[in-house]
Order: C-alpha cells, then structure tokens, then sequence
C-alpha cells in the first residue's frame, strides 16, 4: 500500500543518516528500513523521561482497567449531558475540522494494529494468542469488509480525502513507533505487551469523536467499532493484560514490567488527540489551500473576470494578496458570510456538477470554503448512525479460503505493515487463521 506517502513540509531536514519520520515509515511499510532497533531504542529513552499511570504491580491491573474504563464512562455521561443542554461540539466546530483531523490520523490508521505483528510467528506458543487475536482482528481475519485498515480507508475514500495531503512530519510519529515494534517485537516483546496496553484502553476522546462525527453526517464507524471490540471487560484492553500476565517471566519480573512501562509511554510521545484537533484553524488552512491553487489558477481565468477592477488573473498573480482578494469577494457581494453558502455566487461558481469551476476544488477544499462562509451559520443536523455505510457493503460470507501450500514465513510476510489489507494480504491472512488453527469460531 502506497496510500499516505507525501509529506511537504518536514519538521528536520531528510539526509540519508536522518531520515524524516514520513522516510522512515514509508521504509518500515517497504521493509527497507536498516537502523530500526537504533531509533526505537532513542524513542524509549525519552518515553522513559515520561511518568505514567500503571499501578505498582501486575495484579492491580484488572482493577486499574476497570477504574479507567468506569472514569472515562463518568466523563462521557457528563459530556453528553452537557450537549443535551446545548453545549457546543467540543472537539469538531466545523466539518471541514472533522475531515481534517481524519487526515492528520491517517498514517496512524493506515497502520493499525502493526505493533503486534511480530507475535504472529509465535503462533505455537498458546502465551502469545491473545496477542495474535487482537492481531487477526485489526486485520479483520482477512475479510475486507472487517479491516481496519481498508474500514478508514473507505471512510476517506467516501469523503473525498484518499488523496494523500501534506502533512508535518509528527504525524507520522505514532505510525512509524507502531511499525518499529512491529519490526522489532522480538527483541522488544515487553515494550510490545506495553505499548499494547497503553493503546487498547478505549479512551474519552474516541467516545466524543465518534459522537460527533456521527453529528456532522460522517460515518463514524471505525471509532465505534473501537469503542467496542478494544473494550476492558472481554474486548483488546482485557486481552492486553492477559498476555502481560502470561507472557511475564518468574525470573526479572520486576525488570519485565519496567519495561512494559516504558512501551507503554511510547503512546504518549507526540501530540496527543484534544490537542491535535484543537490545532485546526479555518482560515489558516483556507488561505493555505487557497495559495497552493494560486500558482495553478493564475493564468486560467479570462480577463472579463473583474473583482474590484482587477482581473482575477491579477489577484492570483500576487503572492500574500489572497486575504485581500477574500475581502474583495465579500465587498463585491459574492460571498455573503454567516449565511447558507448556497446563497453566494462564489459558492455556485464551485460546487454542483454545473459550476463553471467544478472540480477546481476537492471535497476537504470545499469544505473549507462551506464552513468559512457558513461562518457559523448551521445547516439542520444529519446525524449518520455509525456503520451505516459499512452496513450497506453486504452481509456476505467472505470469499472461502483457498488451499495453499505457502510455508508460514510467507504467509506472515504478506501480513506486515499494512500489506495485509491488499487482495494477497486478506487471502494470506485467511490461510494463516486455517493452518495454524486460531480461526475463531461462531457460536455452535
Ligand atoms: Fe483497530
Ligand atoms: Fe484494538
């Protein structure tokens, strides 16, 4: 998979001893990654500096599980009684906010659950299988449908956002942590186990995310589906601290669990969800968009096109004249804003499949431009009840598993990063589930 590949504006600059983390992802998906172990080791080091909130010894943990399952519970009641009394969004004021930030996630999506891969050769071992089921099913046991890699890729593909954006190079962060431990799970099995930990208790802001997705007409079924099968009482949070126990030696335990707190700090690194989210700003990112299209657009438009006596030729020639050139779409009437954008030309000029510029701008661009015109001014609420889109895929069984004689090393190789999620992938995965035997069963 090729899909979230570019990234413009690097936080350092890329040499071949340093490459960015948008390089290093992309070489740990192409497995031509070479001083991994070197760069998760320096990740620790400062994971270690970080405190956290794991209880003393490993038999509180089912009860600090319950303990952070029943907080965030108790936030998210108050959340919502705080919308039932009229409070604002707290996370998405616009949509276009919404279909950014699910941009800004993408690489960490794109990889899910790429942390456990290495427990996979460990099939034999029934201490790793609680770690190779939660595996399996982040790969949705190789049914397309139950991916969740291709799930967030359809949410993009249906919102018009597959199109990879330029994104700074922390977000690649997570993805790139993920891939290490990935690559590098033998060597760093309590730092896996850890860091597994960490990432399969559910959390507030996935709870808030999909409500308000789900409030704004985006299909918030990934996030719902997390809120479900990484549940504390059977789902991946209650299988995190089955395999710690299991996997956690007699000898060193105390060393063991050391270091599974440090794996587990490694969620912690980068920014974290509210933050990130909080970032968005509407007009830095419309102008922003708005300048790209500039040295595209500046010679395209006919000369007849005048906005305050300059041809729009003109106001594109001109680098930093964009917000000007806004105000000058407001001052001529163009744009009335704090009003349903379908009342101002400029609106109808770019979008409908008659707009004289349709197609100029993508689905997040004009959204951009919906919500700065809207400038508050709210459409009636189309709530979109998660899974509805994923609903409509169809309820059929996947296709059966073809026999083959792949020895397992191939068939796990297949399943890395995120190659699991192309057509080879899903088959070798389904041929995994077969010959090792830990296909799960339904209900007799
Ligand atoms: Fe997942
Ligand atoms: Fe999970």
């Amino acid at each position: 998979m090729t899909a979230l590949t570019r990234n413009d504006s690097p936080l350092a600059p890329a040499t071949t001893a340093h490459p960015t983390l948008a390089e290093r992802y992309q070489a740990l998906l192409a497995g031509t990654s070479s001083d991994t172990h070197h760069w998760l080791a320096e990740q620790l080091a400062m994971a270690c500096e970080l405190a956290d909130d794991l209880p003393d010894s490993l038999d509180q943990l089912h009860a600090w599980s319950a303990r952070h399952a029943a907080q965030v519970a108790a936030d998210y009641a108050h959340y919502l009684e705080q919308r039932a009394q009229g409070a604002p969004r707290q996370y998405f004021t616009h949509r276009a906010q919404a279909l950014w930030f699910l941009q800004q996630v993408a690489p960490t999506k794109a990889v899910d659950g790429a942390w456990l891969f290495s427990a996979l050769r460990h099939w034999q071992d029934p201490r790793f299988h609680g770690l190779i089921r939660t595996y399996l099913e982040e790969l949705g046991d190789g049914d397309p449908r139950c991916n969740h890699v291709l799930i967030y890729q359809r949410l993009l593909s249906r919102l018009g956002c597959l199109e990879p954006v330029s994104l700074d190079d922390a977000c690649y962060l997570q993805g790139t942590l993920q891939l290490a431990l990935g690559a590098c799970g033998d060597d760093y099995l309590p730092e896996v186990i850890g860091y597994n930990l960490g990432y399969e208790q559910p959390p507030l802001h996935l709870l808030i995310t999909t409500y308000e997705l789900a409030e704004l007409g985006i299909d918030g079924h990934y996030f719902q589906l997390h809120v479900t099968i990484d549940n504390a009482a059977s789902g991946h949070a209650n299988k995190a601290i089955s395999a710690l126990q299991q996997l956690c030696p007699r000898e060193g335990r105390e060393l063991f669990y050391q270091r599974v707190r440090h794996g587990y700090r490694l969620n912690d690194l980068g920014t974290d969800t509210p933050t990130l989210i909080s970032r968005f700003n509407l007009d830095a990112q419309l102008l922003a968009a708005l300048e790209h299209k500039r040295l595209f657009g500046q010679f395209m438009h006919a000369d007849r096109c005048r906005l305050q006596q300059r041809t729009v030729n003109q106001w594109l020639a001109e680098p930093g004249a964009l917000p000007a050139f806004l105000q000058a779409l407001q001052a001529q009437g163009w744009i009335k804003r704090g009003m349903d954008p379908a009342q101002s030309r400029w609106w109808s000029l770019i979008e409908g499949p008659s707009a004289p510029m349709f197609g100029v701008f993508d689905a997040y661009e004009k959204q951009l431009w919906h919500d700065w015109i809207a400038n508050g001014w709210q459409a009636p609420l189309r709530r979109v009840p998660p899974g509805s889109w994923e609903a409509a895929l169809g309820q059929e069984p996947p296709p059966a598993t073809r026999k083959q004689s792949m020895n397992i090393d191939t068939l796990i190789a297949q399943m890395a990063g995120n190659r699991h999620a192309l057509p080879d992938g899903l088959q070798a995965t389904r041929t995994y589930l077969h010959v090792t035997g830990l296909a799960q069963e339904g209900p007799h």
